[in-house]
């Protein structure tokens, strides 16, 4: 973030910072939360960016349910999940809701659809964006709007999380070359559980563990793929360490991007975990963007691979004897 926006309303004067109970929603790294009382609670449900923001001191939670005299909320890139941040900060805040975002994240969509409900008590312009404040209470239903609820393949998602309204085609396209897996596995960020779903109808497998990053995804996994094989882990794959049982296969789609734009580093590094967690003769399936490099480090950590696979959009990967 490295913006000093929703620091204005504070060091300007117009919005007065309690001295505790105060809530940060959503925070994406540490820069200016200084400003806050000590106690503070930040909501971050997304592993890697709440392990790094564990260096603040400050008190870190996946999801927050209590009161507050203040609440920041930091606009996501879904706009229903947004709103529903904001309705649920607004239900839980007696004192000043701020709403902080950039325009590239619909900060003015959102001030929009608030300024038809409240009364907003202040607004600030800076860097392409906004920072605008209101009194907490009771806002529309878009908590509801933004909470989980079936798509029209019947599996329980949330706006916000990856592909959360349809099956995604990598994860479908990689299915048929994962029939025949059997013992113990992991499925490198999970997501809700589609692919992990079809896994555990395969009655070989003995035993599956979900990797997510995303807390709330790996909720709607819990109950998309529950089953008494599943074992779930709210984890940053990128630093996952090597299991006391290595595992018999690994798949994975992994994420492309952390932010709008895409960085194949992620998935690299998603392979060399596949590498450390496997069995010497073990399986690892991908599936990727077809734009993305991955060759390269697949002969990097493995000894064998090949594409099994390559569509218009995507590439379907195996790699066998991971090098130690
Ligand atoms: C392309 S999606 C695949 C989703 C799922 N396998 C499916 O079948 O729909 C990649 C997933 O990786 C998760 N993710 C992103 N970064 C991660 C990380 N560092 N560690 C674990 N999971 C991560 C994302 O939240 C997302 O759910």
């Amino acid at each position: 973030m490295n913006d000093p926006r929703f620091l204005l309303p504070f060091e300007q004067g117009l919005v007065d910072m309690p001295s505790e109970n105060v809530l940060v929603m959503r925070p994406v790294d540490s820069f200016g939360l200084h400003i806050f009382p000590t106690g503070t609670v930040l909501e971050q449900g997304f592993k890697p960016t709440r392990d790094a923001l564990l260096q603040s001191g400050f008190a870190l939670e996946p999801r927050v349910e209590q009161q507050f005299n203040l609440a920041l909320v930091h606009l996501t890139r879904s706009k229903v999940e947004s709103l529903g941040n904001i309705a649920r900060a607004a239900r839980m805040t007696d004192g000043t809701v701020l709403v902080n975002g950039a325009k590239t994240d619909g900060i003015e969509s959102v001030l929009k659809h608030l300024k038809k409900v409240v009364a907003i008590d202040g607004v600030i312009s800076k860097s392409h964006g906004k920072v605008f404040w209101f009194k907490g209470g009771s806002l529309p239903d878009w908590e509801k709007a933004a909470g989980m609820c079936q798509n029209s393949a019947g599996f329980i998602t949330a706006a916000g999380m990856f592909s959360s309204e349809k099956t995604d085609q990598g994860s479908a396209l990689l299915w048929p070359h994962i029939k025949d897996l059997k013992g113990t596995g992991a499925d490198l960020g999970a997501g809700w559980g589609w692919l992990s779903k079809q896994l555990l109808g395969l009655a070989d497998i003995t035993e599956l563990n979900l990797y997510e990053a995303d807390f709330q995804a790996l909720e709607a996994a819990k109950k998309n793929a529950a089953d008494p094989r599943a074992v779930f882990h709210w984890a940053d794959v990128t630093t996952l360490a090597k299991p006391h049982e290595p595992f018999d296969f690994v798949v994975s789609n992994p994420p492309f991007h952390q932010s709008r734009k895409a960085d194949p580093e992620i998935g690299k590094a998603f392979i060399k975990t596949a590498a450390t967690i496997l069995k010497p003769g073990g399986r690892f399936l991908m599936v990727a963007n077809r734009q993305l490099p991955y060759e390269a480090t697949l002969e990097q950590y493995f000894k064998r691979w090949q594409m099994l696979e390559q569509t218009g959009q995507f590439k379907v990967f195996e790699a066998t004897r991971p090098r130690k």
